[in-house]
């Protein structure tokens, strides 16, 4: 291969580059490569996602609606579900989903499956590379022989190959896909330079290359499974303080004025999204491969899986000190949305908390001013659409489960029958007797 005219075409931004996958993860990636001056093809196999981009319609939060039209306008960026396009490509990134089975086990088909997809088209000189979250040894083991294999190619040789993991935060204001750092591990030196080289070309943050794709993986894994452990912690620690008639926010922000060695990570009704409570089982699952347990890790998501069930210990009795039973109250869930000003609902714990309300009889509703209606289970659910001081009066318990900032929670407070905020959304709002925190 020839590096050093690859390396010249990133220089002269002459590489096309093609995402695969156009969610949270992918369409705002294609849009910073187009928006860098690379010529960018998204491919996807929901023809939705596909016609919405070819329309200059923007369905991702953290990507600038004006920004997607322009560059669609300008010929810039493109969406196809045909991957024969693969063929034009010089540079690939892999963003599909890594769920998990209903086993709790690693559900890797969205990957195998695109990859044999680019596989077939696959030409020599390309730089592939996987962003999805995975277990460690995912791209060696499993994405080289499928492209090897469906391409004839060989790895190093004929073609590129690393694994960089996605790192972006929906809804953070600071931190987008373009200035966050990015960790690059390739096989070989050469995969290396050039991948990080692409990167380097079109993010502002620092690309931090590593010696191989599985340090890269297991460094996005031990990523999520810290925040996954530290939330695990403290939702413990609240459990305690709670029998102890301790407030654990109030625990949190004293702890917080220690400058060094401490960071906060707060209680809630559970884990949510598409990584934190599913990325730590990817690794467990690989563990055992090596006859090797990860309890700490194990415990934690004991706790954090627990959390809903808690929440809804913690409403039976608010409800039960007013002689009600949850049975056959009215409750309205605040949220369902797995964190503050955003849409996404994958995951949420807020969920499980419906689930567990229905189950032991309570009549639920839900509201959300970012997601009117969701999908579980096959069937759709729809929230209410507005909130006022006769609705939420017209609750036995309103339970807080999502922050958004464009609630009126002091609303919510002074006409609710009973609140219990698990997310501590009333601090410093006009509180009474009848709210309770987590
Ligand atoms: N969402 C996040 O905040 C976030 C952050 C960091 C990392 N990640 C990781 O990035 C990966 C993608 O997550 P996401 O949130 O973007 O998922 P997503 O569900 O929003 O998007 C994935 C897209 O891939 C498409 N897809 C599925 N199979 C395909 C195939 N065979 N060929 C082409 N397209 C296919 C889907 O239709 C979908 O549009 C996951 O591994 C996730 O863990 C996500």
């Amino acid at each position: 291969m020839d590096k050093q005219a690859l390396l010249k075409k990133i220089e002269d931004k002459k590489i096309i580059a093609g995402v695969v996958g156009l969610g949270y993860v992918g369409l705002p990636l294609a849009v910073e490569k187009a928006k860098a001056g690379f010529k960018t093809i998204g491919f996807d196999i929901q023809q939705e996602k596909v016609e919405l981009v070819n329309a200059g319609h923007n369905y991702i939060g953290d990507v600038v609606d004006s920004d997607l039209k322009k560059l669609v306008e300008d010929g810039m960026l493109s969406a196809t579900t045909d991957f024969s396009f693969v063929k034009d490509a010089d540079f690939i990134a892999i963003c599909v989903p890594t769920p998990l089975d209903k086993h709790q086990e690693p559900d890797i088909s969205y990957v195998r499956d695109s990859a044999a997809e680019v596989a077939k088209y696959l030409k020599p000189q390309t730089m592939v590379v996987l962003e999805s979250t995975t277990y460690p040894g995912t791209t060696e083991e499993l994405i080289k022989p499928i492209l090897e294999q469906g391409s004839g190619l060989t790895c190093g040789e004929d073609f590129y190959l690393g694994f960089s993991p996605e790192r972006v935060d929906p809804g953070n204001l600071i931190y987008k896909t373009k200035n966050t750092p990015k960790v690059v591990g390739a096989i070989g030196k050469d995969a290396g330079e050039v991948i990080a080289a692409m990167y380097a070309s079109v993010l502002e943050g620092e690309i931090h290359p590593v010696s191989s794709p599985a340090i890269a993986e297991m460094e996005k894994i031990l990523e999520n499974t810290y925040r996954n452990i530290n939330i695990g912690l403290i939702n413990e620690l609240g459990r305690l303080c709670h029998e102890m008639g301790i407030s654990v926010w109030e625990v949190i922000d004293a702890a917080k004025t220690k400058p060094y060695g401490f960071q906060a990570f707060y209680p809630g009704p559970g884990l949510g999204g598409h990584c934190i409570p599913l990325d730590p089982y990817y690794l467990t699952w690989k563990a055992r491969e090596y006859g090797f347990h990860t309890t700490l890790i194990e415990n934690s998501m004991v706790i954090n899986d627990g959390q809903p069930g808690y929440c809804i210990d913690r409403a039976m009795h608010i409800l039960n000190r007013q002689k009600k039973a949850i049975h056959g109250s009215k409750v309205l869930v605040l949220g369902v949305a797995y964190k503050q000003d955003i849409d996404d609902y994958r995951e949420s714990p807020s969920i499980r908390v419906i689930e567990e309300l229905h189950r032991v009889g309570a009549e639920v509703d839900y509201y959300d001013p970012w997601v009117a209606e969701y999908r579980e289970n096959g069937e759709t659910v729809k929230g209410i659409e507005e909130i006022s001081p006769q609705i939420i009066a017209g609750y036995d318990l309103v339970m807080i489960t999502t922050g958004h900032t464009n609630v009126d929670y002091q609303m919510v407070i002074d006409h609710a029958q009973a609140v219990f905020d698990t997310k501590n959304v009333t601090k410093g709002l006009r509180i009474n007797e009848k709210v309770e925190v987590l």
